[in-house]
């Protein structure tokens, strides 16, 4: 069941998204070669208590820690651990999800650390512009397979790989509501999307196959080849005009 955020809730939406989106550039603007990614998740989950808001990731079905924090080949839900040091030419996607006054906030994004190579800086920006592919699709009127369709289309034409295990998702006072907002899919296909929806677009891209595998830690999801991966996640609402970004640091 999809639910209908009224005003009064977007605009509560709005304040938990806020954090998320500040947190997040935190990580992005404290990341150094030399930390562990623990380190990096404590800044992230320390800013967000400082907020007064929850970490809500901490606790989601036994997930260890305040955020997902992947490097490289890794692409979503690394266990943030003492023993992994951040590196000079690393990619590493931090996913911040917050919960405040009862409404949560949800967004990602893969930083570069120091110089990357030429491979990683062109999968960046194509995941990144992927995103805002699917994000113009987010109008009231279109179904979630336009958005679904355009990051395929955007991602497929450059020559990387869409995962389908895992898809973005509505969010509110859950972290994952409906509707699922696959990352590849038919242009007008799916639920129509109607204003007062709100929606994690999210495309998690590989470079070599769409194919992923699941670490011993039971968390950690990789490219499946080993080579890179990118994510990239914005929290969106629908309007009656253009779509609202919930995941800005001020709005
Ligand atoms: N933030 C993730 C998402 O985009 C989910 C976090 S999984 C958790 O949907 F286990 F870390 F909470
Ligand atoms: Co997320
Ligand atoms: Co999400």
């Amino acid at each position: 069941m999809i639910k209908i955020k009224s005003s009064a809730e977007i605009q509560k939406m709005l304040k938990s998204n806020e954090i998320a989106a500040q947190a997040l550039a935190l990580a992005g603007n404290s990341i150094k070669a030399g930390m562990s990614t623990w380190e990096l998740d404590k800044i992230v989950h320390d800013f967000i208590v400082s907020k007064g808001a929850i970490p809500s990731s901490l606790g989601y079905a036994g997930f260890p820690n305040s955020c997902c924090i992947s490097v490289n080949e890794e692409l979503i839900h690394g266990i943030p651990s003492k023993k992994k040091i951040i590196k000079e030419g690393d990619i590493v996607t931090v996913d911040v999800t917050t919960l405040f006054n009862g409404w949560q906030g949800d967004n990602a994004r893969t930083f570069k650390v120091g110089t990357v190579s030429d491979a990683a800086e062109r999968l960046l920006k194509v995941t990144e512009e992927a995103l805002w592919k699917g994000i113009e699709q987010a109008v009231a009127g279109n179904r979630v397979g336009d958005i679904s369709a355009a990051v395929q289309q955007y991602v497929e034409s450059n020559g990387y790989h869409v995962v389908r295990q895992y898809v973005g998702h509505g969010i509110g006072t859950e972290m994952h509501e409906d509707p699922e907002v696959p990352n590849f899919g038919r242009a007008g296909r799916g639920p129509r999307l109607v204003p007062g929806m709100t929606i994690c677009i999210e495309p998690m891209v590989n470079e070599t196959t769409p194919d992923v595998r699941v670490l011993g830690d039971k968390w950690t999801v990789v490219e499946a080849n080993g080579r890179l991966s990118a994510h990239f996640e914005h929290c969106v609402a629908i309007t009656n005009d253009k779509p609202l970004i919930m995941t800005l640091e001020s709005h």
